[in-house]
């Protein structure tokens, strides 16, 4: 099966240029100022749309059972919903059960990863440390090709691992070139604000940021990028929220530590005050790190720009508005952490970042492809359109513009997060190693196409800050 796409403007990190592009079995084989088609092949006309490599998301929490419930979306509707957004390739978390091994652990994941519409592999969490895990890590990667943890430094009694664990994870991981996933938040710290907080009497969602202030962030970043400078450890720190805690990265990167950060999409584009909307609509903003004080936004996409911050994930973990967050009504504890955005990362990064002129077309390109496949060893798999990749494909025309809304998306929840929003730009077709999934906006890619990844270990990451 043979597909050209003509005439579109294709964006890379090294470079912006027009040209055609030629896909045979899934990937891209010619890249050519004109491209003449054969008899049979399929054509695309991509005049006026920019071609950018399919987005990467490697942070996802599909069918993620978490704090007494699960998420709303699992692999049909989630990779639905991520193929609509542009997102042609995902790194789900796993979620082990007590007693149970990462492989095994992993073996039920794979099984639902069965469905994905898309690409996908998983990152294994750790939540309990016993001697069996490191002595499965090297397996993991070798045999698996689950090239990264993650460990969390919040949600004490059902995630949380204490700094020793983290340290001799983490060294293990090191010497077997696996790279860390944190969640960096002081969990005991954050404990101890909850039961005062309570105490007082305040239950409303706003206080799910008072009690997780900056402090608590940028203390477990410091220390979880110390213990990954003493392991001699690569270590990504998930969805950094603020100033202060991206502080501590680029302090580790000048040390030299192999330190990357990655942002989420509502922190560069949502303030903490969302969680004070009246009627109870806060508890719909409620995740881990919390909103932060808008001055924090600029210094996020400062630090995009500068390289800092290597990736946007969307940290996609989704709950029902109505029965699902409203649980908590009267009490912001019982709120489920997390919000959904899988399907909008891509035209949010492209309308706030590229759009409103905060970053260049390339960096979006490197923060939301490249630099996630780099990290995460897809490339050059994916990652970017070059000869040899698959073809991963997203057609955008920038020449238009939309409103985002819930009643249009595939995601399967009640709300959204930018609802009513109008982003320039919209995707018209996403093609996933040479199929089309996506045409005129609606997804018609089936269930059960995409892949497994099977990643390669990290090495030669570029740790480099420009600022
Ligand atoms: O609030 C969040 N982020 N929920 C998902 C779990 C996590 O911490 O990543
Ligand atoms: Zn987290
Ligand atoms: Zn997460």
């Amino acid at each position: 099966m043979k597909t050209i796409i003509q005439n579109g403007t294709i964006v890379t990190v090294a470079d912006i240029y027009k040209g055609d592009l030629l896909i045979e079995n899934g990937v891209i084989t010619a890249i050519a100022d004109r491209i003449i088609p054969e008899k049979d092949v399929h054509v695309i006309d991509a005049s006026g749309q920019y071609l950018f490599p399919g987005g990467i998301d490697v942070h996802t929490h599909l069918a993620w059972p978490f704090q007494s419930t699960g998420t709303a979306d699992d692999f049909v509707s989630g990779t639905r919903a991520a193929a609509a957004g542009g997102i042609t390739s995902i790194i789900n978390f796993t979620n082990p059960k007590k007693g149970q091994t990462l492989l095994d652990n992993l073996q039920e994941w794979k099984k639902k990863g069965e469905l994905s519409l898309i690409d996908y592999g998983f990152h294994s969490i750790i939540s309990e440390y016993n001697d069996h895990v490191l002595q499965e890590l090297p397996i993991l990667a070798e045999q698996e090709g689950v090239t990264s943890i993650k460990l969390f430094m919040a949600y004490k009694g059902e995630l949380m691992v204490n700094d020793r664990e983290m340290f001799k994870i983490m060294k293990k991981a090191g010497e077997v070139g696996i790279i860390t996933n944190v969640h960096a938040e002081n969990g005991d710290i954050i404990d101890e604000l909850v039961e005062d907080s309570l105490s007082n009497g305040n239950t409303d969602p706003i206080f799910h940021a008072y009690t997780r202030p900056p402090i608590t962030e940028s203390e477990a970043t410091g220390r979880a990028l110390s213990i990954a400078e003493a392991a001699n450890a690569s270590i990504y720190i998930v969805h950094v929220s603020c100033a202060d805690a991206l502080e501590k990265v680029e302090q580790a990167k000048r040390r030299g530590v192999q330190a990357f950060a990655e942002t989420c999409p509502h922190y560069l584009v949502l303030d903490e005050s969302y969680l004070e909307l009246p009627d109870f609509e806060g508890g719909k903003y409620v995740c881990s790190p919390p909103l932060r004080e808008k001055w924090n936004q600029d210094l996020l996409w400062k630090g995009i720009s500068s390289g800092l911050i290597s990736t946007v994930g969307s940290d996609h973990c989704p709950f029902l508005f109505e029965g699902q967050k409203t649980v908590g009504r009267n009490n912001f504890t019982m709120i489920p952490n997390g919000v959904p955005g899988l399907e909008d990362i891509f035209p949010i990064v492209y309308h706030y970042g590229v759009h409103e002129g905060r970053i260049s077309l390339q960096k979006f390109v490197e923060i939301i492809s490249t630099g996630p496949a780099k990290l995460f060893g897809l490339y050059p798999k994916k990652g970017s359109i070059g000869i040899g990749f698959d073809a991963d494909i997203v057609i955008f025309n920038p020449n238009v513009s939309r409103v985002i809304s819930r009643e249009k998306q595939y995601q399967n929840v009640d709300y959204n997060l930018y609802e009513g929003r109008v982003v320039q730009g919209a995707i018209t077709r996403v093609l996933s190693r040479g199929e089309e999934i996506v045409r005129d906006g609606y997804v018609i890619g089936e269930q059960g196409r995409g892949q497994y990844l099977f990643r390669k270990k990290n090495s030669n990451i570029e740790t480099r800050v420009t600022c």
